[in-house]
């Protein structure tokens, strides 16, 4: 994947990000092991968000998932002897650098799983322009941030990139892991209650002491975008089944669901035009076996409905869906301080 997007990329630039969703949209693609700086690199200046970190499971499974017997009993039946080196797992359990030539794991999920992969924009983001933060004009910040975004960076504000990776790697669009493997056919994911506890480390705006959750209209938005996203991931993912087994039937049920769900959310919405387009575009595929092409172009449309939302709109106008935003006691596992 990371090739086919370099080759695309490189021969006709920028217009492949338009031509070519699909490579684009795998946003683990993203997260290139060669510019890769590791989470002590963030934690220079992070300190606070990397403590956070070290309290969730994404930090906890690099040790963990090589001592645990089911993992050991998936690699095995997929014909991986270390779980550490096996790229079939390395893509979602670690973050992975370049070392001597090789890709090595070097973390669990860490910063870079979530915000891309570091060396293009680690610079830059933290420069203030080559000035100082009281020095730095708005206009120079503006650029600033347009660099940092232009060589990856996925920024809080960007809710549709941020909430696709989440689900690049929670919906588990892999049919031969599952089928043959026995892993887990993925989770059910929700962009709110699943940022709100353990992961949530707003501590960097602000006194640094108060882990802030997000607020009203953010969650509102959150709980749209995610509920789009995970939509057109499931379709993408019922795309990828070939044979009746439990991959394809847990992928059509996710779809199914996620289908419905936004159809609902839609209609308390009707002021979102953009909502209930999506779910046009994606009541008329068939969540059927071998039926990639049309789900994937059901799955683009969705995609290009999710952006205009993320761009469109800051959850002030979304009040109506309140109701249904899971609330703290929902959220996944206890957020630090
Ligand atoms: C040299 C210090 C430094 C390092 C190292 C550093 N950062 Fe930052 N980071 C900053 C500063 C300063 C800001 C805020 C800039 C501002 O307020 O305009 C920031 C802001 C951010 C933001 C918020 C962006 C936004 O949209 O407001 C994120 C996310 C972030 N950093 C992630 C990372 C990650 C991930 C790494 C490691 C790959 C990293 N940082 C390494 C100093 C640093
Ligand atoms: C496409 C992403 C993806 C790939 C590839 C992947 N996993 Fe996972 N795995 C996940 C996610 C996401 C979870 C957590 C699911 C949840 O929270 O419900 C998970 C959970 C697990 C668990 C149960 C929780 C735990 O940590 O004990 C095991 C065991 C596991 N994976 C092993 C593996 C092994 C071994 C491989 C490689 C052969 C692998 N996974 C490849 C995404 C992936
Ligand atoms: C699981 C994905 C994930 C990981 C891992 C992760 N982040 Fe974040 N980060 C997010 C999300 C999501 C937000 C926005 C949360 C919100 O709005 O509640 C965020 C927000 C931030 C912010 C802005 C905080 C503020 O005060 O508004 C900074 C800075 C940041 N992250 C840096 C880091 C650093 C440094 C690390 C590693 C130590 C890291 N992140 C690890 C997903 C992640
Ligand atoms: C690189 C792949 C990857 C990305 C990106 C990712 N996760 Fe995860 N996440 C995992 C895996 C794998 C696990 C299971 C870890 C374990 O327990 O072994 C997990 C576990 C979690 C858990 C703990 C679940 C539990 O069982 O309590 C939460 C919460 C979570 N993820 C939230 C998020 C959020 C929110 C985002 C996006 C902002 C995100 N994740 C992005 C792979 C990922």
């Amino acid at each position: 994947m990371i090739m086919i997007r370099k080759f695309f990329c490189g021969l006709v630039l920028l217009s492949a990000l338009v031509l070519v969703p699909g490579g684009v949209n795998n946003a683990r693609a993203a997260n290139d092991p060669a510019k890769v700086m590791g989470p002590n690199a963030c934690a220079e200046c992070h300190k606070n968000e990397a403590e956070v970190w070290k309290g969730t499971h994404h930090f906890k499974t690099f040790r963990d998932l090589p001592r645990s017997k089911e993992a050991r009993e998936i690699a095995k039946k997929m014909g991986a002897r270390r779980i550490k080196a096996a790229s079939l797992c390395l893509d979602c359990h670690f973050t992975n650098q370049v070392s001597g030539g090789k890709v090595k794991a070097i973390a669990g999920i860490s910063c870079e799983s979530c915000h891309s992969a570091g060396k293009s924009w680690i610079k830059v983001h933290s420069g203030y322009s080559g000035k100082k933060k009281a020095t730095e004009t708005p206009a120079e910040a503006k650029t600033r941030w347009e660099k940092a975004e232009a060589g990856g960076m996925i920024r809080p504000k960007e809710m549709y990139r941020l909430a696709k990776n989440c689900y690049s790697c929670h919906v588990v669009p892999r049919e031969k892991l599952i089928n043959v493997g026995g892993h887990t056919a993925g989770s059910a994911f929700e962009l709110v209650s699943w940022s709100q506890g353990e992961i949530r480390h707003n501590l960097w705006y602000g006194d640094g002491k108060t882990n802030k959750p997000a607020s009203a209209k953010r969650k509102r938005l959150m709980f749209v975008v995610g509920l789009v996203v995970e939509l057109e991931t499931s379709l993408r993912a019922v795309g990828k089944a070939t044979e009746k087994k439990t991959y394809a039937v847990k992928m059509a049920g996710r779809a199914s669901r996620a289908r419905k769900r936004l159809a609902g959310a839609a209609k308390i919405l009707s002021n979102v035009p953009e909502l209930a387009a999506a779910v046009k575009a994606a009541g008329a595929v068939g969540l059927k076996l071998n039926n990639d092409a049309a789900l994937s172009a059901a799955a683009d449309k969705v995609a290009a409905a999710g952006k205009q939302i993320a761009g469109k709109y800051d959850g002030s106008t979304f009040a109506a869906i309140d109701k249904a935003i899971p609330g703290p006691g929902k959220y996944k596992g206890k957020p630090v301080r």
